[in-house]
């Protein structure tokens, strides 16, 4: 049983390479208003998006760049580069600390795999530190995509309003898969909240939860890669003896 619906489903993947090409703001007012056709929690919607376009999206992943660029210095660098890192903050993560945390045992080796695969794609070499970063900083760069949504959740919810957030952006991705456009969900954005809040009216009930980057696909190999999904029978839990 495979319905054209099914079909749909599954041709949706991550976009990581966008052509330079406008995306016209009655587009970005369909996604937006497709998203909110998702299930919610009371119906309440405890979310916010911020679209960063033209002159706030560049100057938003200007800052980015410079951060994760001394960031990433400071990472593979030599001592001096981390103690700048440390006195000047400029590279600490502002938000979502946590997200950098280690992947437990169960999840681990799935992250390793996209990762893994996902670099052979691109060419970069397992232990190629310099540009294993530099591919990491074309989040910064959105991939390229014109458009960069910021998904804030209102804190008062919890696990709710991710999920609600979650839906939420099924929702709009799907909703640019049909009219041909690409998308790439980015928990890499999350890490400097700040940036955002310079340039948005962000009240201090919300966290940021990721990006999403929105344009026209290149036809580079990258946005062919075919990321691994499980089987059903990870998905489903057995019943106890
Ligand atoms: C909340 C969230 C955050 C993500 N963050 C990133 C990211 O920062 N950079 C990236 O390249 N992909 C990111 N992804 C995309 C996932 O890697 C991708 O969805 C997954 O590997 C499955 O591939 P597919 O989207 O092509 O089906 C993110 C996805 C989600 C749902």
């Amino acid at each position: 049983m495979d319905s054209d619906f099914s079909q749909f489903l599954a041709s949706r993947r991550s976009t990581r390479d966008f052509l330079p090409k406008t995306v016209p703001p009655e587009i970005i007012e369909q996604l937006l208003t497709d998203s909110l056709t998702a299930p919610s929690w009371s119906n309440t919607r405890p979310f916010k998006v911020a679209v960063a376009t033209g002159e706030v999206r560049d100057r938003i992943s200007n800052e980015f760049l410079s951060r994760w660029a001394a960031l990433s210095k400071a990472r593979n660098g030599n001592a001096f580069s981390k103690i700048k890192l440390f006195f000047t903050r400029h590279g600490l993560p502002t938000s979502n600390r946590r997200m950098t945390k280690p992947y437990v045992a169960e999840l681990k080796p799935r992250a390793q795999r996209i990762g893994k695969e996902l670099y052979s794609v691109l060419g970069v070499a397992r232990g190629d530190v310099v540009n294993r970063d530099a591919q990491w900083a074309r989040n910064y760069e959105f991939f390229g995509a014109p458009v960069e949504l910021f998904i804030y959740i209102h804190k008062s919810l919890h696990i709710y309003a991710a999920s609600d957030a979650g839906l939420m952006m099924e929702n709009l991705m799907l909703s640019a898969h049909a009219l041909g456009l690409g998308t790439c969900a980015q928990g890499a954005v999350g890490i400097w909240d700040d940036v955002v809040r310079r340039e948005f009216e962000v009240s201090g009930d919300y966290r940021l939860l990721c990006g999403i980057a929105i344009g026209y696909p290149t036809d580079s190999p990258v946005n062919s890669f075919k990321a691994h999904r499980l089987d059903v029978s990870d998905l489903v839990l057995k019943l106890k003896n």
